[in-house]
């Protein structure tokens, strides 16, 4: 399945910017359950949604840690700092290792993966055609690379194979859209790359944009999302004290096969195991009506031993 482009939320915080409602908080709380004093590490704390939630269960700010790579996110969490917890602007994966290398641990971990609201409904921000804005996609303004510097200068070859790897599109569409893409440099905006997908391929399905694949291509290839995932999987057990918890939220299959394929291992691993996994199944986010961004989330989670 690929990520459907989210439909707006509609409502805004005092700021004016858009607000991120917290996918699956309630079944976060309750699989992981924090409780009085224990340490939280949130690995994408976003706008803070699970992270203030899971705070006012454990009351406990000066042992806890919120990582985003988006200056966006971090800036709207000044409040939680001046309680204690501590904020960092990196990577999961840079911040990860930097953790383990000081030899924290935590009671509780959660990633809730992808893109915020936020970050989908900026135009400037280019991580959607529902808005004409610079093909950008970048989390982290940091980065070097943009979604337009891959679409100006990948071989059609290259685009190819990127939007059939990462936007698990059908190859011959693939093609066709990486050959019209290389024709129709430069290409700078969000629109005019999903107007040309849309003349190249036809309309779609009714339920996807033409251009969805693609842009999930993108995003994820801007954002090494896959790479830091597999990164980041083997770096938990470390991070975890006796008898903590670690969930995962992710949003499409590419991401849940990485988290099931580890879960599995350490499923079957035995005495050499460091982490329990209570559910093979993931929970499914198709029960909250009131968040669309949760229809596609799947949660996972596992205890350290
Ligand atoms: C779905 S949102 C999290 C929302 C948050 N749970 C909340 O309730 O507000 C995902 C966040 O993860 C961040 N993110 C995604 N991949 C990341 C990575 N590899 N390292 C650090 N942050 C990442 C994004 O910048 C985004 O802010």
């Amino acid at each position: 399945m690929s990520i459907k482009e989210h439909p707006p939320q509609s409502e805004e915080s005092q700021t004016g910017e858009p607000m991120h409602v917290p996918v699956l908080l309630e079944i976060t709380l309750s699989k992981l359950q924090p409780v009085e004093g224990e340490s939280y590490l949130d690995l994408t704390a976003g706008y803070g949604g699970h992270a203030r939630a899971f705070l006012n269960r454990t009351d406990n700010y000066l042992d806890s840690v919120l990582v985003d790579r988006d200056e966006n996110a971090i800036k709207t969490l000044g409040d939680l700092a001046e309680k204690g917890v501590t904020l960092i602007h990196k990577d999961f994966v840079s911040a990860a290792q930097d953790l383990v290398k000081q030899g924290r641990k935590f009671d509780v971990i959660l990633a809730d993966l992808g893109v915020s609201s936020p970050q989908l409904d900026r135009a400037e921000r280019g991580f959607s055609f529902r808005f004409d804005g610079p093909l950008d996609m970048r989390m982290d303004n940091r980065t070097e690379i943009t979604a337009a510097d891959i679409v100006n200068s990948y071989s059609v070859d290259d685009l190819t194979q990127l939007i059939i790897r990462y936007g698990e599109e059908n190859p011959g569409r693939a093609r066709r859209i990486a050959q019209a893409i290389v024709k129709a440099r430069p290409i700078q905006g969000t629109t005019e790359l999903a107007d040309l997908i849309k003349q190249t391929v036809g309309r779609g399905s009714m339920k996807h944009h033409p251009a969805t694949r693609t842009f999930q291509a993108l995003r994820i290839e801007v954002n090494r999302e896959l790479k830091l995932i597999e990164e980041l999987l083997p770096l938990l057990p470390r991070l975890l004290n006796k008898g903590g918890r670690v969930g995962i939220i992710s949003f499409h299959s590419l991401e849940d096969r990485l988290i099931k394929r580890y879960f599995s291992e350490q499923a079957t691993a035995g005495y050499e195991a460091e982490l329990i996994v209570p559910e093979k199944k993931p929970v499914s986010g198709t029960e909250d009506v009131h968040n669309p961004r949760s229809r596609s989330a799947k949660f996972r989670y596992a205890v350290k031993k």
